[in-house]
């Protein structure tokens, strides 16, 4: 069966940590893996802007031997004559063994993912959630703190359409000892099933404060976010909020010795480039660590037995995802329609939509979560 990943929970903390220890030997033996992936093929489909994101899986697949066929604007494919993302996984399945896809919509991911016949990683889908970055991040994580436990991690910036934010959040609830410290302006509080379904359940200690001065000297990890100009149905209120939070040398003064600054960039102006000499940012670290992990990540999917590819079924994988994957929960009927206007069912027709009831008994959209 094939395994997709929509988001980092996706996979079990054990897997998690696989894809870590691979990382590592990666680094350690990149000659291993030179020629692990040959003969197979990744499709990049970017039906929205991307720098690093393509561009690393793009150089993983070719680190490991394999070649790339790229899609990098929604408008020079047949995305532009209306054909449905669902349609796109179908045909792609054809050319590619494995696609990594971010789109602009909610939920995207995982109508690609029900609908190839290959393994589909979400790079990215619109303000629901970004895994692979979050791989990135655990990886510059465990190389700088050797552990994810015990941390008090501080995410600061926009909260509420900060994709990575919200797999980084659900990858590090998993982790004993993690605290989380909110810090946002209250237009762009972090949204509620993360703290009700996620923090909650795993009994994180969670604040929220408007204020990075207040915050920073508690922290361990502080996770600086650009506010998503590209999300807002307000221009107005863009302009309202940006250069809210602007992180600098003087404020680093009140950040631990050891705290680390990360960012899954691009960087507007929430941190000022001076602060790229402190010893403690890491954010271009990230960045080289996110190339490793979806080496790792490819791997894994391709079916990697510690020698070759065996392109062997996982016997851990429950289709799309693991033990964590909503699908098999996602019920049908015939009056259920999903309101969120940024969620891909109200984007493209023919999707059959499904729900999860949530604990309040309310239903939630089994591909936008809202
Ligand atoms: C992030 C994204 O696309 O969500 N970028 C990235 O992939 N590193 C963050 C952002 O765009 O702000």
């Amino acid at each position: 069966m094939k395994r997709s990943v929509i988001d980092t929970t996706d996979l079990s903390i054990a897997e998690v940590q696989q894809l870590l220890d691979t990382a590592m030997d990666i680094i350690e033996n990149p000659g291993k893996y030179a020629r692990i992936c040959e003969g197979k093929k990744l499709a990049t489909l970017f039906f929205e802007p991307s720098t690093r994101t393509r561009m690393s899986f793009e150089a993983a697949m070719y680190e490991l031997g394999g070649s790339v066929i790229s899609m990098t604007d929604a408008g020079t494919s047949s995305a532009a004559k209306g054909e449905t993302v669902a349609d796109t996984a179908k045909v792609v399945s054809n050319y590619v063994d494995i696609i990594a896809q971010r789109h602009p919509k909610a939920g995207a991911a995982l109508v690609a993912a029900v609908n190839a016949s290959i393994p589909v990683i979400n790079a990215g889908d619109g303000g629901h959630c970004h895994p692979t970055q979050t791989f990135a991040d655990l990886l510059t994580i465990y190389r700088e703190k050797g552990s994810m436990e015990g941390l008090t991690i501080g995410f600061c910036g926009d909260l509420l359409y900060g994709r990575t934010v919200h797999s980084l959040m659900s990858a590090m609830a998993r982790y004993a000892g993690t605290r989380f410290v909110m810090i946002s302006p209250e237009e762009l509080k972090v949204p509620r099933h993360l703290i009700e379904d996620v923090a909650e359940p795993a009994g994180i200690p969670w604040e929220e404060t408007a204020s990075l001065e207040e915050a920073l000297p508690g922290l361990d990890v502080l996770y600086m976010t650009r506010i998503q100009k590209e999300r807002f149905d307000d221009p107005a209120q863009y302009d309202r909020l940006k250069g809210v939070y602007v992180l600098d040398p003087e404020k680093m003064k009140l950040a631990k010795p050891d705290c680390i600054v990360m960012h899954p960039l691009p960087r507007v102006d929430e941190i000022a480039v001076e602060v790229d000499d402190d010893p403690r940012a890491r954010y271009f670290e990230q960045t080289l660590n996110g190339k490793y992990m979806r080496m790792a990540l490819i791997l894994k999917l391709l079916g990697y037995d510690g020698k070759a590819l065996t392109g062997a079924k996982d016997p851990a994988g429950t289709f799309p995802g693991g033990p964590f994957s909503f699908w098999t929960e996602a019920k049908e009927d015939g009056d259920y329609r999903c309101a969120n206007p940024k969620c891909i069912c109200a984007a493209e027709r023919g999707i059959r939509h499904r729900f999860v009831t949530a604990k309040d008994g309310s239903r939630r959209c089994v591909y936008c979560e809202q």
